[in-house]
């Protein structure tokens, strides 16, 4: 019976293999839409698109070479999905800011939409987005974003790490785990109102997981473009595990949350975000439609510890790697803080003012750490007509911050760290130009934290210790990881305790 059945054409595998091939070929043909006037870019192969033309895992130097031969606004496609990359400073400006009703959209894309059940900030767009965007910021604003009650809490934090450092003086040791613990702590403490413990085990578990996480997502824009490898057999991808770590993740924030709804002294004191917002859903409860729900609750908590640990984690990280490197540089910061806090007060957003060369050193710091190259990625929402070009609705478009943050013109040397560049005589200029945190709608909801937690981190630490490359270990490598975030890779510094003046 089974050998009649493949005898018929409709059950024989080759046809069905050819018949596969001609349908992509045919359906490339005629959904290529160059008769549409899109931005130009190399060839797309059926299924793997431009792949081949982008290197393998680094794919920024690639991207720099296609702006050279297509323009600062060029196509790419990964696998089938096609990909607008804006390149230097005027394109992503004129995207994001000045056609920000068009740009600020984000791809529907497996990671987005799937592993997020369309939850959260970061992932979502249109109304829904921004009804919870602006309440989360009215939240953290009442919190304390930009006023001193958050710089209590993050100083508080930092006690903590300066405890940790005394530990490890003069021993190699690779500083990263711990300022990510003590980073996410600081979410922690906003989003439920405590801290965890270093060593507490769940601690560490979560932090694992969280580091895999980004991992996986990191290495495998493959998910993006091929969701189906998800179906094959084994995990080679990870993505299995992925999804393990979404729901562990999502279980935990769920028990969070139901600890703060059973209630307790600091619930009272409503000083939490997830207290507060589970006000916001009782009020909501009878609205029809409301988009506020505990589903959405434990979407903002994955979105903010995501985007709020790494990202300032990596950037303090970057920093004390720049520093080690620079020993002139940690003299003159040293100095500079000896001279307007001395050991007697704390560092506090106030002295900013006063520190010009520190402030230049960290905007030095967040442009050659280049945290997210290519941003996160945005779509755009209805067909738009771009500096002559056409762009579809739904077209996924990525700015390359790398292009901005590493241009030659605007920063000479780019490659090498000169805090200089942001200051004129011994004044702190900001520039327009260093964007790490993106430009427009969609500009990083944390930034006022971030800025804080810079600068409180890296003057805390300054003040009590100094760093230096630890003897007999590999000198740092300055490319990172490759992945969203730009990590650094490991290595080993020492620190030793400051005699302060
Ligand atoms: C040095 C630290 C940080 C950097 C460099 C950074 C950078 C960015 C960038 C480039 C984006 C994408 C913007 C776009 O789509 O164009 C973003 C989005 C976002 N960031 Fe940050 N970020 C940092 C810290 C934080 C912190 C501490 C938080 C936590 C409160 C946070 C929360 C978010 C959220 C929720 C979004 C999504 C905004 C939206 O889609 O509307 N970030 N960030």
């Amino acid at each position: 019976m089974s050998q009649v059945l493949f005898d018929t054409p409709i059950y024989n595998p080759t046809l069905w293999v050819i018949a596969a091939i001609i349908f992509i070929l045919a359906y490339n043909y005629l959904t290529k839409e160059s008769w549409k006037n899109l931005p130009p870019g190399p060839p797309a192969l059926p299924l793997i698109g431009s792949l081949p033309f982008l290197g393998w895992l680094d794919i920024r130097e690639p991207l720099r070479k296609l702006a050279r031969k297509y323009g600062d606004v060029f196509t790419i496609y990964l696998g089938p999905t096609r990909v607008v990359i804006l390149n230097g400073y005027d394109a992503i400006w004129d995207a994001f800011v000045k056609h920000a009703n068009v740009f600020s959209g984000r791809p529907n894309n497996y990671i987005s939409k799937k592993l997020t059940k369309g939850h959260g900030i970061l992932s979502s767009d249109g109304p829904f987005w921004r009804e919870q965007r602006r309440y989360s910021l009215h939240i953290l604003r009442d919190f304390g974003f930009g006023r001193p009650i958050l710089e209590q809490r993050i100083l508080e934090e930092i006690h903590f790490l300066m405890t940790e450092l005394d530990k490890n003086i003069g021993k190699p040791f690779y500083p990263q785990p711990l300022l990510q613990m003590s980073v996410a702590n600081v979410i922690m403490a906003i989003l439920f109102g405590h801290r965890m413990d270093y060593e507490a085990p769940a601690f560490i578990e979560y932090m694992e997981i969280i580091n895999r996480t980004f991992k996986v997502i990191g290495n495998n824009g493959i998910i993006n473009i091929f969701p189906a490898v998800r179906f094959l057999p084994g995990d080679i991808f990870g993505l299995k595990q992925l999804e393990k770590d979404f729901d562990y993740m999502r279980s935990i924030y769920k028990q969070k949350i139901s600890e703060r709804k059973q209630g307790g002294k600091e619930c009272k004191e409503r000083s939490d975000f997830v207290t507060v917002y589970l006000e916001k859903i009782q009020e909501e409860k009878d609205v029809k439609d409301s988009s506020f729900t505990e589903e959405q609750l434990l979407g903002l908590c994955l979105d903010l510890f995501a985007a709020g640990t790494e990202t300032t984690s990596a950037t303090l990280t970057w920093a004390i790697i720049f520093l080690s490197l620079n020993q002139d540089v940690q003299d003159e910061i040293s100095e500079e803080i000896d001279r307007l806090i001395g050991n007697k007060t704390l560092p506090s957003m106030h002295h900013r003012l006063n520190l010009p060369f520190t402030e230049a050193c960290i905007l030095e710091i967040q442009r050659l750490s280049d945290i997210i190259p290519l941003g996160a990625p945005h779509a755009v929402t209805e067909d738009v007509q771009f500096r002559g070009y056409f762009i579809p609705r739904g077209t996924v478009v990525l700015p390359n911050m790398y292009s901005v943050h590493m241009d030659p013109e605007l920063w000479p040397e780019p490659e090498k760290f000169k805090p200089g560049r942001f200051l004129d005589k011994g004044k702190k200029v900001d520039k327009r130009e260093l964007i790490p945190f993106s430009v427009g709608k969609r500009v990083c909801l944390g930034e006022s934290l971030a800025k804080t937690e810079l600068f409180l981190y890296l003057t805390s630490m300054m003040r009590r210790f100094r760093f230096r490359l630890a003897p007999g270990y590999p000198k740092p490598n300055m490319k990172g990881h490759p992945g969203v975030t730009n990590v650094p890779k490991r290595f080993h510094v020492v620190v030793e305790a400051r005699s302060q003046t």
